[in-house]
């Protein structure tokens, strides 16, 4: 059974929507990933899934106006965490910001959701470069404890451009021999094509964003993780 993972980035729009939603994807092999107003709410009613935050900082306390700890997270129940998302890479986190997150998040016991992927341009000018820019993204890494990647193609995030399954699957093996690892793909995922990449063995799972916003839709996406 590979799982799916629900990164709901800045939605939905209020409490008692995410509640509702958070309860029809609520299954064992899904992860569900609110935003930080969310969790506690969504904490509450969860059953199988377990939980997931979009971020977290690398310091464990002080004046770090907006920011959120490792230790925070842990004690509301947070199991995974996404780190390196692009979108918060394009705000500008850098590769030092995301390798302190990384080390910080996994020391204190979360799971460590690290995400990677190259730009359209790149993508453009062959395997061999992406190659590169995935192998530099992942340079800073030392442990694998406690660690996830999830490979994203930037140009294929939100874009309804998903990667080819073999591609995917070569850059998933390609990560596993720099780090062993479970990784997962994301970029536009939905039930259609949720298969061509779950039924490849480089591939755990799914970081699922638009589609995890339409409980009908994931639920269809998870009957198919079930099936490998
Ligand atoms: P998408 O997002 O499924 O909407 O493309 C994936 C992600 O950003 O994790």
């Amino acid at each position: 059974m590979k799982t799916l993972f629900a990164n709901w980035k800045m939605n939905p729009q209020s409490e008692p929507e995410a509640v509702k939603l958070a309860r029809a994807e609520d299954l064992k092999n899904a992860v569900i990933i609110p935003p930080f107003p969310f969790l506690g709410p969504v904490k509450k009613i969860l059953k199988q899934a377990p939980l997931g935050a979009q971020n977290v900082f690398y310091e464990e306390k002080g004046a770090y106006t907006g920011e959120v700890s490792p230790a925070m997270l842990k004690k509301l129940g947070v199991r995974y965490v996404i780190i390196g998302h692009s979108e918060r890479r394009r705000l500008g986190e850098d590769d030092a910001m995301i390798a302190k997150k990384v080390s910080a998040a996994t020391a204190a016991g979360l799971i460590v959701i690290l995400c990677v992927g190259e730009p359209a341009g790149i993508y453009k000018k062959g395997n061999r470069a992406t190659e590169l820019f995935i192998r530099k993204q992942l340079r800073f890494l030392k442990n694998k404890k406690n660690l996830i990647v999830a490979y994203e193609p930037i140009w294929a995030i939100g874009t309804g451009k998903n990667a080819h399954p073999e591609d995917a699957a070569r850059v998933a093996q390609l990560i596993k021999s720099i780090i062993s690892v479970p990784v997962l793909y994301g970029g536009s995922t939905n039930s259609k094509n949720a298969k061509s990449f779950l039924e490849k063995k480089e591939i755990s799972g799914l970081l699922v964003g638009g589609a995890s916003l339409d409980a009908k839709e994931f639920l269809r996406m998870i009957k198919i993780a079930e099936r490998f």
